[in-house]
């Protein structure tokens, strides 16, 4: 059974689509739209999973549009519509070029679906999700952004990999920037509830948290041709998914703080209830004092591109 009537997935490229096919495929929503700038490509993509649905059995109805009046009428809204990195680019280098998709994509929003929970992935996703929310006019909660749970789930497999366990066994947090700042919270690792610590020398520990810092950049250089879309798409359903049937799941996602964790007026990766409202609750966990440091230095990487960003023509209004 559907859990909302609509979804809108912004951007048909190879996050756009696998997300579009793994939201289908789990009827969570009556209809997935597909909206992109590219005439033929949303269209082709929804209508080629659509053509799926008798042999895998959803009832999900897909549709493709180049009009961002699309959107109108979505519960959910994910925007995933922006360039990718190549080898040798940060997520930073996107920027300029990102804001100005995000920012038109936001007013989009605002006029014809101004109830929607929105889902930012386009990167640098941190300052996208600021950038949505401050040209969306839309609450606060109803604007987070996708990186702690792709963050997080890299950093699971490759707990899971160096321990040979089952990957949903490993639970743990991986909050602040989705960038080379990001910070893995030990302290909150665990295996079936076994600290990490117990389980994995120190060595094995740090290299496996610097993999996860780089977890992005090593698929860009693998593929060469662009970013990686199977474990984001994946990690993206499962947001949508805590949204749609308002499973209140514990996850960390780029939140907008006001006050939390000591910081205000900027969007950063945090633990939070996510459920039909978007961000329920931001959840406040205590942190090592090494943890807190880096966390710091992540928000203060954050900052730098806001003022990046506000220094642009196309960025008035942002602090
Ligand atoms: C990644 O980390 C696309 O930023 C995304 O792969």
């Amino acid at each position: 059974m559907a859990g909302v009537r609509k979804i809108a997935v912004l951007g048909a490229g190879n996050i756009g689509g696998t997300l579009a096919q793994r939201l289908a495929e789990s009827d969570l929503a009556n209809d997935v739209v597909l909206i992109d700038i590219i005439d033929g490509l949303p269209q082709g993509k929804a209508l080629d999973i659509q053509e799926s649905a008798p042999v895998i059995g959803f009832s999900t109805r897909m549709t493709g549009s180049t009009d961002l009046a699309a959107v109108a009428g979505a519960d959910i809204v994910v925007e995933t519509a922006g360039l990718a990195r190549k080898p040798g680019m940060s997520r930073s280098d996107l920027l300029e070029k990102n804001a100005a998709i995000v920012g038109g994509h936001a007013e989009a929003v605002r006029l014809h679906a101004p109830q929607a929970v929105v889902i930012v992935v386009t990167n640098p996703v941190d300052v996208m999700t600021y950038w949505f929310r401050a040209r969306s006019r839309l609450p606060a909660a109803h604007v987070f952004g996708e990186s702690g749970t792709l963050d997080t789930a890299r950093f699971r497999w490759f707990v899971a990999e160096a321990l040979r366990v089952a990957p949903r066994d490993v639970t743990g947090f991986v909050l602040g920037t989705h960038g080379d700042t990001m910070v893995p919270i030990l302290s909150l690792t665990s295996v079936a509830g076994v600290p990490l610590g117990r389980l994995l020398p120190a060595d094995k520990i740090a290299a496996i948290v610097e993999r996860t810092k780089k977890g992005g950049g090593e698929i860009v250089e693998l593929l060469k041709m662009g970013s990686a879309y199977y474990a984001p798409s994946a990690t993206q359903a499962e947001l949508v998914r805590a949204v749609a049937l308002n499973e209140r799941r514990l996850l960390p996602v780029t939140a907008n703080l006001d006050g939390e964790y000591g910081l205000k007026d900027l969007c950063l990766g945090v633990p939070v209830i996510l459920g039909r409202s978007g961000v329920e609750r931001i959840v406040e966990v205590e942190l090592s004092p090494d943890e807190s440091t880096a966390f710091r230095a992540s928000a203060d990487a954050v900052r730098s591109d806001l003022q990046i960003l506000a220094a642009l023509p196309t960025a008035p209004g942002v602090r």
